[in-house]
């Protein structure tokens, strides 16, 4: 009844165009003369012969849409930068590579651009390591905003692969009292001077940055038998490397009633591979912009990781080969000592640059939590870490010990048995085998499109003496 009244009334007014993104301005294959609307940023400005054609960006898509303007137009605010809204008709173009261009019947500048001042320039390919000083501009220019889509389609693609598995989504703390890792790399959590709170006891515990779900994780996994996470975790790891952040994401998963470590890889390799197929035909274009400009070659590299089966050795053999390779390795390599990252290298190398998991490492080597494997005097626990080309260490997972007596054992060794009374109750009440794995979702955008730095595949990047914004 109001919208008839309304329309039939004398005074109604011209409808206003439909607001569309550029993405979908694009997708209007058949041009259908529509009349709409598009704000964006101007990406580039050229005139020739009296008509004016600009590039209009709205970071919904790689591609620009272009908008033509007679010389009605003043075009002297029409600069690269500059933030616009774009009204007039959606037509056939007459340009090669693009279908539809809008022809504009009034162009407004919403925000102006100091051409000058800006750290970006018009058609210049800055080095990511210039952009990085600009966090809060970078993801104007394509390839940081390619990145940035491809790291939102990745998100959605996770989610989609774990919900089609069957897994529930759990939201884990950020904040805690537990060091899941035992490696004491923590940033402790206090209000600030000007809360009402004593700092000492506003939760009566000292609590934490979570390091990672994992703990929580596997409290989920003991009601819905297939649960994961994708979240912030936080280590204050003294690290300036291309591969380190001081907060990172983490996508995680924990399953109960798996009773081998090749279930758990199966369900690694699946992850990694569908995910990057999903991504693939979600946004080729960004992907192909990385793989053209950012990492030439590397089109091919992803292409044999998806079409080969992951590798698997066990640590004892990945000494064996690292002891027999001609290398000189900075870190000699031993049975009981870390891998180092060059040894992952070398690794991934020596499998013909085919994923490899490398799993039973040494116990002394690892957490708490992970699974004893009760095999003689080479001690080692149940745990597996994925290693890739380009980055070494992607995921890390294990089975976790869920016979309550191991458990015990193992944290009384550690001293932790009192704050973990609650974990050695996940064994008293219906314990069963189980395991789980996160993976570092930095590294793995790093390894499908060849970025070098990690710093420029997350949106603000947190590390050691590096705080900005
Ligand atoms: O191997 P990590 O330490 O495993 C865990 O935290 C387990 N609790 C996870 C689980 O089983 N649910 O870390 C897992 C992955 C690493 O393989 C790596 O990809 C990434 O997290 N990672 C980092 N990424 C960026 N910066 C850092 N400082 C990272 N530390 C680990």
């Amino acid at each position: 009844q109001a919208l008839r009244s309304c329309s039939s009334a004398p005074c109604a007014r011209p409808r206003a165009p439909a607001a569309l993104s550029v993405r979908d301005a694009l997708r209007a294959r058949g041009a259908s003369g529509e009349r709409v609307k598009v704000q964006g940023w101007i990406r580039s400005a050229r005139s020739q012969k009296e008509v004016l054609f600009l590039h209009v960006n709205d970071g919904s898509s790689l591609e620009s849409l272009q908008v033509v303007a007679d010389s009605s137009f003043d075009s002297r605010e029409l600069a690269f930068g500059s933030s616009v809204e774009a009204q007039g008709q959606l037509v056939k173009s007459p340009s090669r590579g693009q279908n539809v261009e809008l022809k504009a019947e009034k162009i407004e500048v919403i925000g102006n651009c100091d051409a000058k001042a800006f750290p970006i320039k018009y058609k210049e390919r800055h080095p990511l390591e210039y952009l990085r000083q600009y966090p809060h501009l970078r993801c104007r220019t394509n390839a940081l905003a390619s990145i940035l889509r491809v790291r939102s389609e990745a998100t959605a693609a996770v989610h989609s692969f774990f919900k089609d598995s069957g897994f529930v989504h759990i939201h884990t703390p950020v904040i805690t009292s537990n060091d899941c890792e035992g490696a004491g790399e923590l940033f402790q959590v206090e209000p600030s001077s000007k809360t009402k709170v004593p700092k000492e006891n506003f939760f009566n515990v000292p609590a934490f940055l979570t390091v990672s779900g994992q703990l929580h994780l596997e409290v989920m996994s003991g009601a819905f038998t297939r649960v994961f996470t994708i979240g912030p975790t936080f280590r204050a790891e003294n690290s300036q490397s291309r591969r380190h952040l001081a907060e990172f994401y983490m996508v995680e998963a924990e399953i109960s009633f798996v009773e081998s470590l090749q279930d758990l890889m199966q369900v690694m390799e699946g992850l990694f591979k569908s995910t990057t197929m999903m991504v693939l035909s979600n946004c080729p274009k960004d992907v192909e912009l990385c793989h053209k400009f950012i990492a030439p070659g590397h089109k091919d590299r992803l292409e044999h990781m998806l079409k080969n089966n992951f590798l698997t050795i066990s640590y004892t053999e990945a000494v064996e080969i690292l002891k027999q390779a001609s290398e000189n390795f900075t870190f000699t390599p031993e049975w009981g000592v870390d891998l180092q990252t060059e040894h992952e290298k070398y690794l991934v190398k020596h499998c013909g640059n085919i994923p490899v998991f490398v799993i039973n490492y040494p116990l002394a080597l690892k957490p708490f939590y992970m699974r004893d494997n009760e095999d003689g005097p080479h001690h080692t626990v149940a745990a597996v870490d994925l290693l890739v080309p380009g980055v070494g260490e992607l995921i890390g997972g294990s089975l976790r010990e869920e016979r309550y007596h191991f458990l015990e054992q193992r944290l009384a060794r550690s001293g932790l048995t009192e704050a973990y009374q609650w974990y050695l109750d996940l064994r008293r009440f219906g314990s069963v085998p189980h395991g789980g794995f996160g993976m570092g979702f930095e590294r793995y955008l790093q390894c499908i499109l060849g970025v070098d730095n990690i710093k420029d595949v997350i949106p603000f990047p947190r590390f050691t003496h590096s705080c900005l914004l």
